[in-house]
């Protein structure tokens, strides 16, 4: 079989994400991680140059207590759900204006959905 075009194979993937995130979801989020793994570590009791991502789906915007947050995001009033993290990791500095974390721009709604397959999966 010839392979799916990616658009077709996202879209397929897209329409089923939602209710069955699963392992082959994790595995490409794996992939897209790698974009953040120079400044987080998904090990849970380490902050690096960025705080820990292990359990950030549901968490309350810069409430690791150990890591110091800047004033922009602990005043941004944000809980981590889905559409917020679709947000920040599409253009983090227009969701918080004054964040420390370095621009990033994935607006690729599969590659969201894989990186957020794969964050959920470190809760
Ligand atoms: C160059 C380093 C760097 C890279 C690369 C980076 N981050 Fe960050 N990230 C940070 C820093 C620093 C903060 C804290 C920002 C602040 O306090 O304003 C942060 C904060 C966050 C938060 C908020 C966590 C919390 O506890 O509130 C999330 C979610 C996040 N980053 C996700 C990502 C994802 C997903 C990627 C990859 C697409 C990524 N980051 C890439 C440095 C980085």
């Amino acid at each position: 079989m010839k392979p799916l075009p990616s658009f077709a194979a996202a879209i397929l993937l897209g329409s089923t994400l939602t209710a069955t995130a699963g392992p082959m979801e994790e595995a490409a989020g794996a992939e897209v991680f790698k974009r953040c793994h120079a400044c987080h570590s998904a090990d849970a009791s380490k902050n690096t140059f960025g705080p820990s991502l292990t359990g950030v789906v549901g968490r309350k915007a810069a409430s690791l207590p150990r890591f110091s947050y800047s004033d922009a995001l602990k005043n941004s009033g944000l809980v981590w759900n889905e559409d917020n993290l679709r947000l920040w990791v599409a253009d983090n500095e227009q969701l918080v204006p004054g964040t420390r974390m370095r621009h990033v721009s994935i607006s690729d709604r599969a590659e969201q959905d894989y990186l957020i397959a794969y964050l959920k999966s470190l809760n």
